[in-house]
């Protein structure tokens, strides 16, 4: 059964649109730990945080902070800016996710550049490996990415569910077959399969037929869900649809 990464950035999100200019407020709330301590407590079986170069929403204290309290794993979604990359090497989380960063989006719009952006990624790559950190590339199901995700040297593709949850009808079908194909290249090309984004309740029961799928990484739906059934609830029951599925 897959296992469920539960990300939190949304949490960090909602922190920000009070506490911006003032975030070292002792009222500053909510907190991403605390969140995610809620998340393990309900089933997560990781928490997952990005860390971006402009610190819109997560921030290096919630990172030391969630380094130092999660005790299923930490899995640090990531761009290949200097400063992140060492501090990954410094606080060491269990898997790092590198995705691209294009400081305008406002969430992580298309997969890494993988085959384009090999030679800035390689040494990435290889620096995080050999500090025993799972490395994770995220990207598209394209046979070219996921062909350089493994002559980079990456565990790991998440593959990008985003065209496919944003999809419906035929159009949806025919994501979902090619994030199939996708795994199946990538398991051929001996790497191991994640996939998330944009993943609900609804739209997440095909995706676990892809084939040597091993996590998901769920924020955005399971953040909003929180809002109204509470966030135990609204982990607990996307841990229901994985089992289930
Ligand atoms: N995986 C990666 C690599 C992401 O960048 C994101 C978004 O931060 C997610 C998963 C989660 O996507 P969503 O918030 O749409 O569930």
């Amino acid at each position: 059964m897959p296992s469920l990464g539960v990300n939190i950035d949304h949490v960090a999100t909602l922190r920000q649109a009070r506490y911006r200019d003032t975030p070292d407020s002792p009222h500053a709330e909510p907190d991403p730990v605390a969140a995610a301590l809620i998340a393990e407590r309900a089933g997560a079986s990781g928490i997952t945080a990005h860390l971006r170069e402009d610190r819109r929403h997560i921030h290096d204290r919630d990172i030391f902070q969630l380094r130092e309290r999660v005790s299923t794993k930490l899995n640090l979604e990531m761009g290949i800016a200097p400063d992140i990359v060492a501090l990954a090497l410094r606080i060491r989380p269990e898997d790092v996710c590198i995705v691209p960063e294009n400081r305008r989006e406002v969430t992580t719009e298309g997969g890494l550049d993988c085959a384009g952006q090999f030679d800035a990624l390689a040494p990435v790559v290889a620096s995080l490996r050999a500090a025993g950190i799972r490395v994770s590339l995220f990207v598209d199901p394209v046979d070219a990415q996921i062909d350089a995700s493994a002559r980079l040297g990456a565990e790991f593709v998440e593959l990008h569910t985003g065209a496919y949850a944003n999809a419906s009808g035929a159009q949806r079908a025919a994501e979902l077959a090619k994030l199939v194909e996708g795994a199946r290249r990538a398991i051929g090309a001996g790497l191991r399969v994640n996939a998330g984004h944009g993943l609900t309740l609804d739209n997440t029961p095909p995706v676990l037929a892809l084939p040597g799928l091993e996590e998901l990484n769920i924020g955005h739906s399971i953040i909003s869900r929180a809002v109204v059934v509470g966030l135990e609830t609204a982990v607990r029951d996307m841990c229901d649809v994985i089992r289930r599925g």
